[in-house]
């Protein structure tokens, strides 16, 4: 930053960068043919939606699941479909060794990796006065420390590469206090993870591009509990969840050549649930 008129008068050598070498035609933009790309907690609900959209765009994809090995089935559907390699992996993204091992594996099953997609989590939607330490600690070891561990050794790939492309689903509870369920904790590692992809977006500027994903409630396993579900519906000013289906633009946007200029983003995807 420039503390004055003169000092931002300085010309810096290597400005300004050029444009990228991409199609001018949007939806060749769009069009993820040869590129390879991860994605975690791909098994079910937003993960597999996002999984989908890769491989109709044509990607290749490594689908990452913990417990829900339905991802192995499903990645050999996807890749008959489309006619593009998919594989499962069985990761657990709170254990930074197999996470490392499983980048640096993907990297040489695929040659390497273009696009991660950070997107597991889970939540023990409680008020802090009825949370255990081990339920709060088991919240930050895959919300946090799982994208923490994933954007580190992933990290080292693009840097190595000299290109990449991360992208972190947060939440829009990484922007509200939700209501009317307390779960601060939930909250606070969506704030987490959404000003890490903001800082990292500033660290990488040189090789990679790192943006956010906060959804509003989307009908899966994690969404709008039995407590949370009329809320759900008066809060957002679209008067209802959002179905997978309508997350899978904007992560194709960001996985593309369609967001090239695109760093440090955080976009909001909850139906107007935030506007009041
Ligand atoms: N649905 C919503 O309303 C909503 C709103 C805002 C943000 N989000 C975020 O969206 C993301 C996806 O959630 P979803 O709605 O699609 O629910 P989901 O279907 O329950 O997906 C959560 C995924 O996280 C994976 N996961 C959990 N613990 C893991 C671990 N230790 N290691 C690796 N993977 C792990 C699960 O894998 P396995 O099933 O294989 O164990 C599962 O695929 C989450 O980060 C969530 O916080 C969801």
């Amino acid at each position: 930053m420039s503390m004055s008129q003169q000092d931002s008068s300085t010309v810096r050598e290597g400005f300004p960068r050029p444009f990228p070498n991409t199609p001018t035609n949007v939806l060749e933009q769009f069009r993820l043919n040869g590129k390879v790309v991860v994605i975690t907690g791909a098994a079910d609900g937003i993960g597999y939606a996002v999984a989908e959209a890769m491989a109709e765009a044509s990607a290749n994809i490594a689908m990452w699941y913990n417990s829900n090995d339905v991802a192995i089935e499903k990645a050999r559907g996807l890749a008959e479909a489309h006619g593009i390699k998919a594989t499962a992996y069985k990761v657990d993204v709170s254990d930074p060794e197999m996470v490392q091992k499983a980048i640096e594996t993907v990297a040489k099953d695929f040659g390497k990796i273009d696009v991660f997609i950070a997107n597991a989590g889970m939540a023990i939607s409680k008020p802090i006065l009825e949370t255990t330490l081990e339920e709060y600690r088991k919240q930050m070891s895959v919300n946090v420390d799982g994208v923490l561990y994933c954007a580190k050794y992933v990290g080292e790939v693009f840097h190595r590469q000299g290109f990449g492309n991360l992208i972190i689903t947060s939440s829009m509870s990484g922007h509200i206090v939700n209501v009317p369920v307390d779960q601060p904790v939930y909250n606070a590692t969506k704030a987490f993870v959404t000003h890490l992809g903001k800082s990292l977006a500033r660290e990488w500027r040189e090789f990679a591009r790192v943006n956010v994903v906060s959804p509003g409630f989307f009908e899966t396993r994690m969404g709008a509990s039995p407590e949370a579900i009329n809320e759900a519906y008066r809060m957002a000013a679209l008067g209802r969840q959002g179905h997978v289906k309508e997350i899978k633009g904007l992560y194709l946007y960001l996985a593309s050549e369609a967001s090239t200029y695109m760093t440090g983003s955080d976009v909001l995807i909850d139906g107007g649930y935030v506007l009041p």
